[in-house]
């Protein structure tokens, strides 16, 4: 595998082999080793279209980790503000030798477009609405971490099903590793396809949604891809689809929260919810460099 652009082309072996590097990554870390030199002699381009805190820092992290030279290129500040097309774009940083190159675009189909035009090794850090592999895999890592196991557990995706990139991976990789996957939301942001993708249930009821599950996802509402409004107010969003202290006691005892972030505080969970008891949301983060660490070392494997 060059490139990592989709869970379509990952098999549950890759998955496990991913999980296996990022679990010894994690381990030797928390035992005192900050410095590897796994990618020593490797440069990593980081090239985001769309702003980016958790997944850019994570994969700049990870290469220093792993002891690469990591640069970063962003549209505001790059030749794309002069009108260089994205294939020119990344064939020149392909000419100025890059091994990695990790993408975010609002295109969908960009990381894919970028991986049949370069030699490089290309990662997907999220384009458009379509995927957002490397947030896949530490999800379903932080669920195997908490619950030890993903095969037979029952995982609710809540809230923008429409615009949302990581609701399509997370799917997909779910599915993948045998968990039972319902999707909520408001009717306008819950496409038809996704039960053609495998999603088991679809519900516009959050009650229904959170009842049984082990795990339940809430997903930020994407204002910045919404070109007319999906629903009449946030306060009428978060009434009917948002987390709140007296909701959380329909979910089951050790059932558990989580979100790829930002989180739109009030909205999505309510503010003390956050960082509460249930939320894994900082494990998902902490665990993002550990998952971006080793999907460096697996496509260079
Ligand atoms: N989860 C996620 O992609 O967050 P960022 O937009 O901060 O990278």
């Amino acid at each position: 595998m060059k490139d990592l652009f989709s869970v379509n082309q990952l098999t549950k072996d890759d998955v496990g082999k991913i999980f296996e590097i990022a679990k010894i990554y994690k381990e030797k870390f928390n035992a005192g080793e900050k410095k590897f030199n796994d990618l020593r002699g490797y440069s990593v381009l980081l090239v985001f279209f769309e702003n980016s805190t958790r997944t850019r820092t994570s994969f700049e992290l990870a290469g220093k980790i792993l002891g690469a030279d990591t640069i970063n290129i962003t549209a505001s500040s790059s030749s794309v503000k002069k009108g260089e097309t994205l294939y020119d774009t990344v064939k020149t940083l392909e000419a100025l030798r890059s091994d990695f190159i990790v993408i975010r675009h609002s295109m969908s189909g960009a990381a894919k477009v970028v991986a049949d035009s370069v030699e490089s090794h290309v990662i997907n850090a999220g384009d458009g609405t379509n995927e957002h592999p490397t947030q896949a895999l530490l999800d379903a890592f932080t669920i195997l971490e908490k619950k030890g196991k993903i095969e037979g557990l029952k995982i609710a995706i809540v809230g923008d099903i429409l615009h949302s990139r990581v609701a399509r991976s997370d799917v997909k990789l779910f599915k993948k590793l045998g968990a039972e996957v319902t999707l909520c939301g408001p009717i306008t942001m819950l496409p038809r396809h996704f039960e053609a993708l495998g999603a088991d249930f679809v519900t516009t009821n959050l009650e229904e949604a959170l009842k049984d599950k082990d795990v339940v996802i809430f997903l930020r509402i994407q204002l910045e891809r919404q070109d007319k409004p999906f629903f009449s107010s946030l306060r009428e969003y978060s009434i009917k689809y948002g987390l709140s202290q007296e909701k959380i006691n329909l979910l089951k005892e050790d059932a558990v929260i989580m979100h790829p972030g930002p989180v739109n505080r009030g909205v999505e969970l309510q503010s003390e919810l956050v960082y509460g008891s249930r939320s894994l949301i900082l494990n998902q983060v902490e665990n993002g460099l550990f998952i971006r660490m080793a999907v460096y070392k697996y496509l260079l494997s």
